[in-house]
């Protein structure tokens, strides 16, 4: 590559694959369908879907607008958008918390490794469930075992991202997500055929309204906005990349209609199958560790079933982190003007340095804490409920108050089959339904 020239995706097929592979992560597999158990189905679900449309899609689009615009790394997008004035610090904060992120990200990318392996070596079923519950606890603690995935898995993203945009995230991107879908669509029809499989998919699908908090609303808002990497510029690298052909609103309902999908089939893959069991769907954060290596267990041809299910997994991790790390490299690559490969390696030596203190929180350093939180709950906690939120806000401010209408509007119709008339209802939600719409997520995460 010359330099000044960085890259694009090649297709649309591209785009929407490395997106899709962006947005569709732990968050859909494992943190959706333990919000939903806990906060009782079919409401949580309705709610969901209505974040999705009315703050997820207008507040990715956004993102877009200032990616496609500028073509920078997400520091550089704000001082081309805004020359002169300080939103770039909005890119730094989309850094830092990127780096934040993927710190805690990638010691749970290596634990679906870990689970892979097991499975694989056909070691994972036959136990009972506490036993499985035993299993997990002792994995977490030991000081070597998730130390030698978590380094893997960056390794692994180390060289997939050094190889660059379309040959490294596209391409890993373009086999792998068709793959995702596979084993879910696989994996979901083998959970419904599962004796008293409907009671699970009642669950999900069927409406309680007495079910339905405040609490659980709030808790979907934050849901949609994290399934759908907003609120650190992760999108506004990706859409950097885009190429001047890709319609920017379509773009964005495709993403995230694929990725409720996703979310969705995954309760499809794990409701049905725990409830046909006699299992409670209000297990948390333990949910794909700790309780469906029973329910495999339980299945005919099991030990193959939970490999298909680590290797998917892994593959929406490993997409997700991909994308968190490339916001990283473009910052550091464009600012400090090296090559990708020695900032990859640069990144993947810190990364392994913060992930390795983060995973050992679990364990030998599970006395160091910050407010009584483990150093992990501390990087999780500070990302995801704090400064999300914040860039989800200000961004949001920015493109609604901010930016020059014109530049919304040209982004907005490039390759569109009909002129985009809402314009103004759009703005009307930048400026102030999704501000609000976060802003009160975020009183009430912190109050609670
Ligand atoms: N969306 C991913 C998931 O569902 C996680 C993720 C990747 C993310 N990049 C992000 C979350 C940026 C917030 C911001 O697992």
């Amino acid at each position: 590559m010359t330099k000044g020239d960085r890259g694009h995706f090649a297709t649309k097929f591209g785009v929407l694959m490395a997106t899709v592979g962006s947005a569709v992560g732990l968050g859909n597999i494992w943190r959706f369908p333990y919000q939903m158990g806990m906060n009782g189905g079919a409401a949580f679900l309705i709610v969901y879907i209505l974040a999705v449309f009315l703050v997820g899609i207008p507040a990715m689009v956004a993102e877009f607008i200032i990616g496609r615009e500028s073509h920078k790394n997400t520091v550089d997008a704000f001082n081309a958008v805004a020359p002169g004035t300080h939103w770039n610090l909005l890119g730094y904060l989309g850094v830092i918390t990127g780096g934040i992120i993927s710190c805690y990200y990638c010691v749970v990318v290596g634990w679906t490794l870990y689970y892979l392996y097991i499975s694989a070596s056909n070691s994972l079923v036959g136990y009972s469930p506490e036993q499985y519950n035993a299993i997990f606890n002792h994995f977490v603690v030991n000081p070597y075992i998730p130390t030698l995935f978590l380094v893997l898995v960056i390794v692994i993203t180390g060289v997939i991202v050094s190889r660059g945009v379309q040959n490294g995230i596209e391409r890993m991107s373009k086999i792998m997500m068709p793959m995702l879908f596979i084993l879910l669509i696989a994996l979901g029809i083998n959970s419904c055929m599962m004796p008293n499989a409907f009671q699970g998919l009642k669950f999900m699908f069927v409406y309680d309204a007495s079910k339905l908090t405040f609490d659980g609303a709030m808790d979907a808002i934050g849901q949609a906005f994290y399934s759908l990497s907003l609120g650190m510029g992760c999108l506004i690298t990706y859409s950097s990349y885009f190429k001047d052909n890709v319609n920017l609103p379509k773009t964005a309902s495709q993403i995230a209609i694929v990725d409720l999908l996703v979310a969705v089939l995954s309760g499809i893959m794990i409701f049905p199958a725990l409830f046909s069991l006699g299992m409670q769907p209000d297990e948390g954060a333990g949910l794909v560790f700790k309780v469906l290596p029973s329910v495999f267990s339980q299945m005919a041809l099991g030990s193959v079933w939970a490999v298909m299910f680590y290797v998917l997994l892994f593959i929406a991790a490993l997409t997700s982190f991909m994308s968190l790390y490339e916001v990283i490299i473009s910052f550091v690559v464009e600012k400090f003007n090296i090559t990708r490969v020695r900032a990859c390696i640069i990144m993947s030596a810190i990364f392994a340095v913060m992930g390795i203190v983060n995973s050992l929180s679990f364990g030998v350093l599970s006395d160091l804490t910050i407010f009584g939180n483990s150093i992990f709950d501390t990087f999780d906690y500070l990302s995801t409920t704090i400064l999300l939120p914040f860039g989800g806000i200000f961004t949001s401010l920015f493109v609604g108050w901010r930016l020059d209408r014109k530049v919304i509007n040209t982004q907005l119709n490039i390759n569109s089959p009909f002129k985009f008339k809402a314009i103004k209802v759009y703005i009307f939600f930048l400026r102030f339904i999704i501000p609000i719409a976060i802003l009160t997520m975020f009183v009430f995460s912190i109050i609670n």
